[in-house]
């Protein structure tokens, strides 16, 4: 076959061999066993997968090895989705062009210390989705210029020590998703490229100081859907060019700032679903440029004035799922929302205080003025009908009674203008009785109970309670949220008023 193709391939030459001396045939034979190699590396791709150029897509064709006849100037190899389960060591040496490598969403359980060597050139390696429990300490030693490593989804419970090393051009490491428990002391220490680090859903607890050191180009941290209960920022000072740090889901009580030092470079701090109760102020004072904070779901019941004056650049909060007290203690907290200019997510549910509010007074003194005003209108709608419809009966009594022909065409017009009259008196009742829905459902008395939080300008606050009560010596009276809500949603959008409900 390969001959055939080099045949092919060299027409001029084989045209040249007729009638020549055997020793130039020879000649030629052996210029074409030379060229042999060659040639099988270029026009010849394995079955079951597809080649287009230096490209070879082996995916999803059940592979239970790598399979033979790559040509060796392939520079992408993909073997997704088959059934490697094992890798030999020198498994890729032949293919020594290669760049980018995958092998994601396959069986394979443990790499050997020398299954890369011989592709010093390889960029991109994907080994995600197997179920590699093992890495030899040398694994990676013969790929120093991989700029991406994923090893993702799989079974990683340690790394050893020096896993790392020599990776100096490494940019992304992906070890998400392993049960990892510890990572090694100066794990990452040459690693002085890389830009983001995932190690995301993993099972670790602590860190230590020297975790980190060397990653001195870090951007993006990910350390969610961990165990940590503590984070001390003194763990970080190393990664001075980090700009998100994600470590939310973990159990997090506290957050603490053991060693004073300014983290100028940190723009975004996702500390969501975590048990954190208070917030330290100094840990926001070391980050001077923080603009995105996500504290939703923890167990803050209050926010220091402090904390939230050290909140300078933040353009986006979400503090949606805590606790709150709304007892004097949010008053910092609100006071700062007011001012605050930029995207927030502040659904806020008041836990406590339990009974803030003075006795509810009986419902009956509640009705609120929009369903007075209509109420009054449909009575005073009902009596101008009343009135109405009895003066076009006298007029068309008389009428019949003096001309009968003439009453009959009047009688037919009425009946229009009355159908007419019912249709356009229709929206207001709807309105009427939406309102009334409305205020149904949110009775006070019957109801978790509504609550909207005012800071003024002075950080006083004052609360008050579905739009017609007031707690807390109330100073201002403000219409119920529901109705600020429903009435104009932009305005909403423009004006600060918090909304916090109460559950009890
Ligand atoms: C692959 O190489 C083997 C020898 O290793 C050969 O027998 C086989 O025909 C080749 N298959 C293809 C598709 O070239
Ligand atoms: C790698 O592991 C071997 C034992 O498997 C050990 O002898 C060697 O010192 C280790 N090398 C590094 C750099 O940790
Ligand atoms: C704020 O919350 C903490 C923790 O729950 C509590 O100890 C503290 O007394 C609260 N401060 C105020 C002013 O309510």
């Amino acid at each position: 076959m390969f001959f055939h193709c080099c045949l092919a391939t060299d027409l001029e030459s084989s045209r040249l061999c007729n009638g020549q001396p055997a020793h130039l045939i020879l000649l030629l034979l052996l210029v074409l066993q030379a060229m042999l190699p060659l040639c099988s590396g270029e026009r010849t791709c394995p079955h079951s997968c597809r080649c287009e150029g230096k490209i070879v897509h082996c995916e999803s064709a059940g592979f239970l090895d790598v399979p033979e006849n790559i040509s060796v100037g392939c520079q992408g190899l993909s073997l997704r989705y088959n059934d490697l389960h094992t890798l030999l060591p020198y498994q890729f040496a032949h293919l020594n062009q290669l760049l980018w490598l995958y092998m994601d969403h396959n069986q394979i359980s443990s790499l050997g210390s020398r299954v890369f060597q011989g592709v010093r050139r390889l960029k991109e390696l994907i080994l995600s989705s197997n179920k590699i429990s093992q890495l030899h300490n040398a694994t990676f030693h013969g790929v120093p210029n991989l700029r991406s490593l994923d090893l993702s989804y799989n079974k990683l419970q340690v790394l050893q020590p020096g896993q790392f090393h020599g990776l100096k051009k490494l940019q992304n490491l992906h070890l998400r998703s392993n049960g990892l428990t510890n990572v090694p002391i100066r794990a990452f220490l040459e690693c002085r490229s890389l830009e983001f680090l995932d190690l995301g859903y993993n099972r670790l607890r602590a860190l230590t100081r020297t975790t980190f050191l060397g990653l001195q180009r870090l951007m993006e941290l990910h350390l969610e859907h961990n165990q940590f209960s503590r984070i001390n920022f003194f763990l970080f000072p190393r990664l001075a060019n980090l700009r998100a740090l994600y470590l939310q889901w973990n159990r997090i009580r506290a957050v603490n700032q053991g060693l004073p030092w300014t983290w100028h470079t940190l723009q975004k701090l996702d500390l969501s679903g975590n048990e954190i109760q208070t917030l330290d102020p100094a840990v926001f004072h070391c980050l001077p440029n923080l603009q995105t904070l996500n504290l939703e779901s923890n167990k803050l019941s209050n926010v220091s004035q402090e904390a939230v004056s050290a909140w300078i650049s933040l353009n986006s909060i979400s503090l949606a799922g805590n606790v709150w007290d709304c007892g004097t203690g949010i008053c910092p907290l609100v006071a700062w929302l007011r001012n605050f200019r930029g995207t927030k997510d502040t659904t806020m549910i008041c836990s406590s205080p339990k009974h803030p509010l003075p006795p509810v007074p009986p419902p009956t003194t509640l009705p609120p003025e929009p369903e007075h005003m209509s109420f009054h209108k449909v009575v005073v709608g009902s009596v101008a009908l009343f009135f109405t419809v009895s003066l076009v009966l006298t007029v068309i009594y008389v009428l019949w009674r003096r001309y009968p022909n003439a009453a009959r065409l009047l009688q037919q017009r009425s009946v229009v203008g009355r159908k007419r009259r019912k249709k356009s008196s229709e929206p207001e009742q709807n309105l009427s009785s939406q309102l009334q829905e409305y205020y149904m459902s949110y009775n006070p008395a019957a109801t978790p109970e509504g609550l909207e939080v005012l800071g003024n300008g002075t950080g006083s606050c004052t609360c008050t309670i579905s739009g017609s009560r007031e707690c807390r010596g109330g100073i201002h009276k403000i219409p119920s949220p529901y109705y600020v809500k429903n009435s104009s949603n932009k305005q909403r959008e423009m004006t600060v008023h918090y909304y916090i409900k109460v559950i009890t």
